[in-house]
């Protein structure tokens, strides 16, 4: 128990760690995915839906996430045999596990297209535009499989580096940055021709598209935004100091990831209005966007090109931005896998990470030759699996658990939390309000499917 304890290490910092887990927060879902969705789905309507799955669901799931974790010091599949004797609670973390596995296989193809961009950006403006094309190819295989095996790389590296001394230390560095390189450009795009038409679409809501596909794909993107459903924070929480307020932690965490994606909504949706200005097309013929998976690869590079010298600064600095927020989240998807693999299966951190680093590659180089599975494994793993794993956190908790238990394990670090109004009003969120709404979204969305 002693060394399992030591080698499973700790979070050097109560900032470290909100920042490691803004850092798994913070990524491709708020800079490609959250723009892309609210263009889809009319505007600020989809921002107002999924900010309120972001308070009523994400942050009472995430405060539960993280109790379960430092609780049992434990992967999710540990960690739901803990605090559960029943026999379903550890293949609920065992799903986690998977879907870790999985959006991570597709993850790290979109993560590679930014690394690819990077270069793209370089090669166009030094000259070499036939070179830049090959680097911003979508639906080139062999080039999706290189960036995506690099960026696994990249990841196996700092995991390998261990919790305070890799992942705490990457983030430290990156979160910053990367606030303030999307600060800089919001400012940039927003005073470029035809950024204002941006903006009103983007903040006009348009409340006759709300509809239960929307509430569904809104409640997908909270949990994915949010790293929940999986166990990520339960495994990040799994390396809490007893002193850390949980609820107070997972309220920043919360906020600076709606703020992240909120913000990149001012940069991604005004920078579609410029290059359309600029004469780039972002409507197809129907009058729909340009499908969302790729409109944000295929918009903004044509913009930067456009924009003369500055382009090149300003599409550097983008892409490695995003690639920055994709490393953050890279992390902390792989780090679930391994730190089961590390509890259950009693192997060293460098032997699991590159033992599940190599499977998920694998799938990965898959995905890379075969781009449309992307938006397939968006659907089963991150609309379904995750809002259906935080539909089971809350039942364990709830009902197996307790939320009597959950609040003794939070009054550390919130002393006296038993008596104040967050108590009831969490316990009603996580037993009643959670569990229905979830319930419910799946329940229409079905029902329409075959209606
Ligand atoms: N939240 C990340 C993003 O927005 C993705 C991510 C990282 C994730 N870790 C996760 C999603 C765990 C679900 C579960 O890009």
């Amino acid at each position: 128990m002693a060394t399992s304890e030591k080698s499973r290490g700790n979070w050097n910092s109560k900032l470290g760690f909100i920042l490691a887990a803004a850092g798994s927060a913070v990524g491709l879902g708020n800079i490609w995915g959250f723009p892309s969705q609210v263009a889809d789905n009319g505007g600020a309507a989809f921002i107002v839906i999924y900010l309120l799955c972001c308070l009523i669901i994400g942050l009472p799931v995430m405060i539960a996430e993280l109790a379960v974790g430092r609780y049992s010091k434990k992967n999710p599949v540990g960690a739901f045999r803990s605090v559960s004797s029943s026999w379903f609670a550890p293949l609920i973390g065992f799903w986690g596990v998977i879907c870790g596995v999985m959006i991570l296989s597709f993850y790290l193809v979109v993560a590679g297209w930014t690394a690819g961009y990077v270069f793209e950006e370089i090669f166009f403006f030094m000259g070499y535009p036939e070179l830049a094309s090959w680097f911003g190819q979508l639906d080139n295989g062999l080039k999706n499989a290189i960036f995506s095996v690099l960026f696994m790389l990249a990841t196996i590296a700092i995991i390998t580096g261990g919790v305070s001394n890799g992942i705490e230390k990457a983030t430290k560095l990156l979160m910053p940055l990367l606030i303030f390189i999307l600060g800089m450009m919001i400012l940039y795009v927003l005073t470029l021709e035809g950024s204002a038409e941006g903006v009103r679409v983007y903040l006009r809501p348009d409340f006759s598209s709300i509809n239960t596909d929307l509430v569904f794909s809104a409640m997908g993107q909270a949990f994915f935004s949010l790293s929940l459903g999986m166990g990520a924070l339960i495994t990040y929480g799994s390396y809490l100091s007893k002193k850390q307020n949980l609820v107070e932690s997972a309220t920043y965490v919360t906020l600076a990831d709606v703020g992240i994606a909120f913000m990149a909504g001012f940069l991604i949706i005004p920078a579609m209005y410029v290059a359309q200005s600029s004469g780039v097309q972002i409507f197809d013929a129907d009058g729909n966007l340009f499908a969302s998976t790729t409109l944000v690869f295929n918009v903004l590079p044509e913009m930067f090109h456009n924009m003369g010298g500055i382009g090149l600064i300003a599409g550097v600095m983008f892409f490695v931005l995003l690639g920055m927020a994709a490393l953050t989240s890279t992390i902390s998807l792989l780090e679930v896998p391994v730190a089961y693999m590390i509890d259950e299966h009693n192997v060293s951190r460098k032997q699991a990470a590159w033992s599940i680093g190599g499977l998920i590659m694998f799938f990965a180089v898959i995905v890379s030759f075969y781009i449309g599975l992307i938006d397939l494994l968006v659907v089963i793993f991150n609309n379904i699996g995750l809002p259906l794993g935080g539909l089971m956190i809350c039942v364990v908790v709830g009902y197996l658990w307790k939320t009597e238990s959950a609040l003794k394990e939070i009054s550390h670090g919130f002393e006296n939390v038993e008596n104040t109004w967050f108590a009831p009003l969490w316990s009603f969120f996580i037993k009643v309000i959670c569990p229905l709404v979830i319930g419910l979204v799946f329940i229409s969305t079905i029902y329409n499917i075959f209606n």
